[in-house]
């Protein structure tokens, strides 16, 4: 039998840094094409230098259901034709596979779908723990105006289904319009 090493990370629980990551995600503006409601204000965002919108540390683990996959996810603060900066979303591959996700810093909400087009979010601040159940389609967006910073772990085996998302978008957007926060209705079909 071949056992995984016991191993430990240092994390930074104030600046929400993983230190020395093996794996760094780094998703620009260019990499959310499809996702904002306003594609030509992406577009100009694009132009003007491409800015990161979200970067995930990892430290990987074997891809196996007894193992936890875990890090550190950053969505910046900022917004696309009022829309606030998000991660893209997924589903788990392995749809019965919950996640947790720990607030250590900024401000937003998690954005989490069924399949069928039910739609519910949980603030994110430091210190609150969101419980995102299997099968649920999820999400970061930051509302506030420094980086969202957030602690994740999931099932070893889980993996990401982007494409049903990209298909069908997320029921509610989140905007900011003179400093004050509001969640629309989108006016894309729900598939299901
Ligand atoms: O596993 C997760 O849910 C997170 O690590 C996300 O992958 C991370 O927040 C980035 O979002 P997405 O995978 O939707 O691009
Ligand atoms: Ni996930």
């Amino acid at each position: 039998m071949e056992y995984l090493k016991p191993f430990a990370v240092d994390l930074d629980l104030v600046r929400g840094v993983l230190e020395n990551p093996a794996t760094r995600i780094v998703r620009r503006a260019s990499s959310m094409r499809g996702h904002y409601a306003d594609a030509e204000a992406l577009e100009r965002i694009i132009a003007a230098g491409d800015p990161v919108h979200y970067e995930v540390a990892e430290q990987p683990v074997p891809e196996s259901p007894g193992q936890l996959r875990f890090g550190i996810s950053t969505t910046l603060a900022g917004t696309v034709g009022e829309e606030c900066f998000m991660t893209k979303g997924h589903y788990h591959a392995v749809a019965d596979t919950a996640e947790i996700y720990l607030g250590l810093r900024g401000e937003g909400y998690m954005l989490m779908k069924t399949p069928e087009g039910e739609c519910v979010w949980e603030k994110f601040v430091p210190g609150r723990l969101i419980y995102v159940p299997s099968f649920w389609g999820h999400r970061s967006v930051n509302t506030g105006s420094e980086p969202l910073v957030s602690f994740y772990v999931y099932p070893g085996n889980a993996g990401h289904n982007y494409g049903d998302i990209e298909k069908e978008g997320f029921p509610v957007r989140i905007f900011k319009r003179g400093g004050k926060i509001e969640f629309i209705r989108s006016r894309r079909q729900q598939h299901g």
